[in-house]
C-alpha cells in the first residue's frame, strides 16, 4: 500500500456550503491559487451544475491552476456530470466527484428511491463520468450510516464501472474514531475489487471528532485520501480541518509513517485568506492556526521554551507559516513595490484600473496607518470597491457623532446602482446608528444574526475587520469590511452583506 497521503481540499465546495460563506468567482480563484501554493493534491473547486456562478468559478479555476488536480462535485445524473466535465475541460488534471445517498433513511425519505434504483443510478453515473474523464471519485452520501451489505454491493459495482477513488462520508458527523476506522477496514476487506481504488475519508465535525475520525480511517482503515477544509470551514460544525490533519501526520510521522506533498509554511497564509474572505474568524485557541496556538503565557512555560524550545513546543510556529508580523510596505512605497507585493501574495488583479484603485486605497491607508502588513493588503483587495464587478451598494462617506450621555447620531452617504443617497439615524452606539442610517433608506428587512469585530494586526492602530451576517427569506450571507475606523468598517461590511443578499442566486444544495 502507498505511503503517500492525498490531501483533497473542499474549502471551495463543502466549506462554501457553510451559511454565509459563499464566495465570488474572484475570491475562489484567489483561494485556489493559495491552495496550489500549499501544494494541495486535489482542489474541489465547486459544484458546477448547482448554478451558473459555480460553473464559471470551477471553469476559471480549472483554466488557471496547473499543479493540483481540479475536481467538481456532481449528483449521480447525466446533466450534472456533463456540466462538471464541461467546466473542467481546461484542467491539466480533472476529476469528477459523483455522489448518491445510500443510507436507508436518505434513500426512502429524501430520494424516494429503492436500493436497487440507487445501485443502478450509481453505476450509470460512474460509467458516464468515466466516459468524460479518467479520474472519477464516487461517494455514497451518508455512507457511514448505510447498511454495510448494501454499501459493499454499491461500492463493488462502481469500482467495476471504473471509479478510481471511493470516498466514505460521515455526512452527519455521527462516527467515533475506532468504529469509523474499522468500518473502512471492513469495507476494504469485504469488497473483492477494493484494491482497484484509492480509499478516502470525509468527516463532518458535529461531535468534534472529524479530525480524529479521519485519522482513524487512515490508520485503522487504510484510507489514503483525506477530504478536509482550511480552518475546518463547513456546514454546521464544519469539516475535518486541513491544518490539523497535515500537522498531525507530519508531527507524528513516527506513528502514521506517511508522506505528504503539502508545503506547511503556506498553512497560516491560507487560513488568514479564508478567514478574511468569508468573515469566519478563527478562534484564538484553534490548533495550528489560532492566534494563541504558539503563545506561551505562563512563566514556567516561557522559561522552559527559552531554555529549550521542545520543552513545550511540538511544532515550530515558522514551519506552519507564522512569522512575526512583518512590516511590508509604508507611506513611501511606490506603485511597483505595491504591485510586487500583490504578486508575492499571489493576488492577481484583472486590469490596470483595478491595480490603480487598489494602489489609491493603499496610499489612503498608509496616510492613516504607518505600517502596512500583508493582512492589510489582503483586506484591501477583498474590499469590493477594488473589484471591477460593479456592486449595487457602495460607501461614499460617513459622519457620526457620539458623546458621553448623548444618543449617537450618524449620516451615511452611499451609492445605490451608481446614484448617491443619504441616510440618517440615531442608535444605541455609533455602529448601530450608522447601520440604521443605511437601513432607513434601503429597507431590506434583513435580520442581523451576527456582528463581530477583529483587529487585523493586533494593535489599536490596526484595521478593524468587521463581519456582518444577515438573514432574509431563508438566505444567510456574510459581509466583510475593513478600515482603521471600525464604524466605517461596519458600514462597509453591512453594504457588502446587502450586495450579497441581492446577488445570491438560489443554488442546489449538495446535501439535504
Ligand atoms: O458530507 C457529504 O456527504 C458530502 C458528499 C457530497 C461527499 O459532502
Ligand atoms: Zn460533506
Amino acid at each position: 500500500m502507498s505511503d503517500q497521503l492525498i490531501i483533497f481540499d473542499t474549502t471551495l465546495r463543502d466549506g462554501e456550503q457553510s451559511p454565509g460563506a459563499s464566495m465570488t468567482k474572484d475570491e475562489k480563484l484567489r483561494i485556489a491559487r493559495q491552495l496550489e501554493r500549499l501544494k494541495v493534491d486535489v482542489i474541489e473547486a465547486g459544484f458546477a451544475a448547482s448554478s451558473n456562478g459555480d460553473f464559471d468559478a470551477v471553469k476559471a479555476i480549472a483554466d488557471a491552476i496547473k499543479d493540483s488536480t481540479i475536481c467538481s462535485l456532481a449528483r449521480a445524473n447525466d446533466r450534472d456530470i456533463g456540466r462538471a466535465a464541461d467546466a473542467l475541460a481546461g484542467a491539466n488534471r480533472a476529476r469528477i466527484h459523483t455522489f448518491i445517498a445510500t443510507s436507508a433513511l436518505h434513500m426512502e425519505k429524501k430520494l424516494r428511491m429503492t436500493p436497487e434504483q440507487v445501485l443502478e443510478q450509481a453505476k450509470q453515473a460512474v460509467r458516464y463520468a468515466r466516459s468524460r474523464v479518467a479520474d472519477v471519485e464516487f461517494s455514497p452520501e451518508d455512507g457511514y450510516r448505510s447498511d454495510p451489505d448494501f454499501l459493499c454491493r454499491v461500492l463493488e459495482a462502481v469500482i467495476a464501472e471504473g471509479a478510481t477513488t471511493i470516498n466514505v462520508p460521515d455526512t452527519v458527523g455521527y462516527a467515533v474514531p475506532e468504529l469509523y476506522g474499522n468500518f473502512i477496514k471492513t469495507l476494504r476487506e469485504r469488497i473483492p475489487n477494493s484494491d482497484k481504488a484509492i480509499w478516502s475519508v470525509h468527516c463532518h465535525n458535529d461531535l468534534g471528532m472529524a479530525v480524529a475520525n479521519s485519522l482513524a480511517g487512515v490508520k485503522i482503515g487504510g484510507a489514503r485520501q483525506v477530504e478536509c477544509t482550511i480552518n475546518g470551514l463547513g456546514e454546521r460544525a464544519g469539516n475535518c480541518s486541513l491544518e490539523e490533519i497535515v500537522m498531525a501526520v507530519k508531527t507524528r510521522r513516527d506513528y502514521f509513517g506517511l508522506s505528504l506533498n503539502i508545503d506547511a509554511t503556506q498553512i497560516v497564509p491560507a487560513s488568514r485568506m479564508v478567514s478574511q474572505t468569508t468573515g469566519f474568524v478563527v478562534q484564538p485557541n484553534k490548533a495550528v492556526v489560532g492566534a494563541n496556538a504558539f503563545a506561551h503565557a505562563s512563566g514556567i512555560h516561557q522559561d522552559g521554551v527559552l531554555k529549550a524550545r521542545d520543552t513545550y513546543e511540538i511544532m515550530r510556529a515558522e514551519d506552519v507559516g507564522w512569522s512575526a508580523n512583518k512590516i511590508v510596505l509604508g507611506k513611501l512605497s511606490g506603485r511597483n513595490a505595491f504591485k510586487q507585493r500583490l504578486q508575492d501574495l499571489g493576488i492577481s488583479l484583472d486590469s490596470e484600473s483595478e491595480i490603480n484603485t487598489a494602489f489609491a486605497k493603499f496610499k489612503e491607508l498608509a496616510d492613516r496607518k504607518s505600517d502596512i502588513f500583508d493582512e492589510d493588503i489582503l483586506a484591501l483587495v477583498s474590499d469590493e470597491s477594488v473589484s471591477a464587478e460593479k456592486e449595487q451598494f457602495g460607501l461614499v462617506s460617513l459622519a457620526q457623532h457620539s458623546e458621553t450621555g448623548e444618543r449617537p447620531q450618524a449620516t451615511v452617504v452611499f451609492t445605490v446602482d451608481g446614484k448617491e443617497v443619504r441616510g440618517q439615524s440615531d442608535g444605541n452606539g455609533p455602529v448601530d446608528a450608522s447601520l440604521k442610517a443605511i437601513e432607513s433608506h434601503v429597507k431590506s428587512g434583513a435580520e442581523m444574526v451576527l456582528y463581530s469585530v477583529n483587529a487585523i494586526s493586533g494593535s489599536t492602530e490596526s484595521q478593524g475587520e468587521v463581519t456582518v451576517r444577515l438573514q432574509h427569506s431563508g438566505r444567510v450571507v456574510n459581509g466583510v469590511g475593513s478600515d482603521p475606523d471600525i464604524v466605517v468598517a461596519s458600514a462597509k461590511a453591512y453594504l457588502s452583506a446587502l450586495n450579497k443578499l441581492q446577488s445570491k442566486a438560489d443554488r442546489v444544495a449538495a446535501q439535504g
